[in-house]
Order: C-alpha cells, then structure tokens, then sequence
C-alpha cells in the first residue's frame, strides 16, 4: 500500500526528516508517536506531497509519487485528517463534505457518513465554524472518506478533545479498519495509539528511534520515558 525508504525533508536549510523508512499494509493502523516539533506533521506533508522529500522514496500502491502534486497523489487514494481539522469556517457541515466528494462505486457517500456520525447530520445546515471541537474532528473525518482513500493519514486526532470524543475517534478508526482502508495514525497520546494500531514507530528529531507492536511500547519503559516523556 505505501513503502517510504529513507526519506529526507528540509523547510529550506533546515533538515527535519533524517531518513525516515515505513510501511503500511492494506488494512493496517500504523502509529506514528513523538512528542512536539519531532517531525510528525512534516512526515505526513511529505507523503501527500505538500513538501516532497528532497531525497528517498515514496511509492504508493506500487506507484513511485516523489514528484507528483497533491492533488495527484490525492487522486491515488491518499487523503489527511488534517492536525487542527482545518474545517472550511464559513461552509456549511453539509458543503464541507461535498466540495471534496469524489465518487466510486459502492464507497462512501454523504449518506454513508451520516450513518457513521449521526450528529452531522442534524447540524448539516450549520457553520463549519458553530461545531464543538469533536463535532469538528468528526467532520474533518468525514471529509475525507468523502474522497474515498485507500488510506487514511490521520494527524494528531485526538488533539484538544474530551474523552468522549477520543472513544468515538477510536470507534470509528476501528469501524474504518474493517471496510479494508489502511490508516497512518499520527499521535501523541500514547495509550490511545497503542490502543488502535497494530504497529508503532516513535518518532525523534527526524527519526525513527523504535519500531514494536503496541504490546511491546507498553512495555517498553525505558524508550516511553526518554523519548515520550510518560
Ligand atoms: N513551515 C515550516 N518552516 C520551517 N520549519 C518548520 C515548518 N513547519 C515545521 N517546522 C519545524 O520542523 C520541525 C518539525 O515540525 P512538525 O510540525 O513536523 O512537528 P510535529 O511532530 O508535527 O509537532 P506537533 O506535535 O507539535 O504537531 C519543528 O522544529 C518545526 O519548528
Ligand atoms: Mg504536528
């Protein structure tokens, strides 16, 4: 599904991804933890193509995509649930997934999301901008299965929200797994990650400092405290 060899990203002069190697299988939830500023978000940038790799290797669905556009890469089956939702303000919940609809034949729908978030539904003619902070995770989620992703690269979900909403993230990430959809989970919440994936990398200045099942992290107490701080 999606093979990363030794990547290397640079915000101008600054070298932030220092070889960073993954896979994702078809059907899997691969997390990624590191605490802030450790290069999570920019992985994730690097992959959809916001800020191709300067050096490695990308390919997704056996495909090499370094030098595609986002929107290219987007057209493959890779879509982000953007860190901070990133919800278009001013459109309504109902626009907000629309405006990204891409169809496919017995694949996500407006209707189908409804079913998954029963709560967007009866905000449909809302603002973007009315929704709590869940609402809002929930709708940024919706969004992008409107697209219809193979995979799913999901920042920081749980981010800023109530343990209610955490669940339901869980839920749903679960429910998501079982239609067959790969999902790169990107955290900081540890017990969260090790909940949902069925693989972790933690992440440190630009690497990867360990790889294990979630069973192993857990156990794991000297890489938790030096790199994770818990
Ligand atoms: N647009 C940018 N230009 C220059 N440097 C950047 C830019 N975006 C991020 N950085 C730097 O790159 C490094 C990695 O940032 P990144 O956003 O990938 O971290 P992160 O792991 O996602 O952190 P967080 O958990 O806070 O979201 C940080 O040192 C950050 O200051
Ligand atoms: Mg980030």
């Amino acid at each position: 599904m999606l093979k990363v060899e030794d990547i290397h990203t640079y915000y101008g002069d600054s070298h932030i991804l220092q070889g960073v190697s993954l896979d994702v299988g078809k059907g899997e939830v691969i997390g990624i933890l590191g605490r802030n500023g450790m290069g999570k978000t920019t992985l994730i940038r690097s992959l959809i193509g916001f800020t191709p790799p300067r050096s490695g290797i990308v390919k997704f669905q056996g495909e090499e995509i370094n030098d595609k556009r986002p929107f290219q890469i987007a057209k493959l089956g890779m879509s982000v649930v953007p860190q901070g939702r990133q919800i278009f303000p001013s459109l309504s919940v109902e626009e907000n997934l629309k405006v990204v609809f891409r169809s496919t034949s017995d694949g996500w729908t407006l209707k189908r999301v409804y079913d998954l978030f029963p709560p967007l539904q009866d905000r449909s003619d809302y603002q973007g901008n009315r929704l709590s902070g869940g609402e809002q995770q929930m709708l940024a989620i919706g969004r992008s299965l409107m697209t219809n992703p193979s995979l799913l690269l999901m920042d920081e979900p749980t981010e800023g929200l109530a343990p209610l909403f955490v669940k339901k993230v869980g839920e749903v990430i679960r429910k998501l797994q079982q239609t067959g959809i790969s999902i790169l989970l990107v955290e900081q919440n540890l017990q969260f990650t090790i909940r949902q994936t069925d693989h972790i990398h933690v992440m440190n200045r630009g690497m990867i400092v360990h790889s294990s099942s979630p069973q192993e992290l857990e156990e794991n107490h000297e890489i938790r405290s030096k790199y994770l701080g818990v």
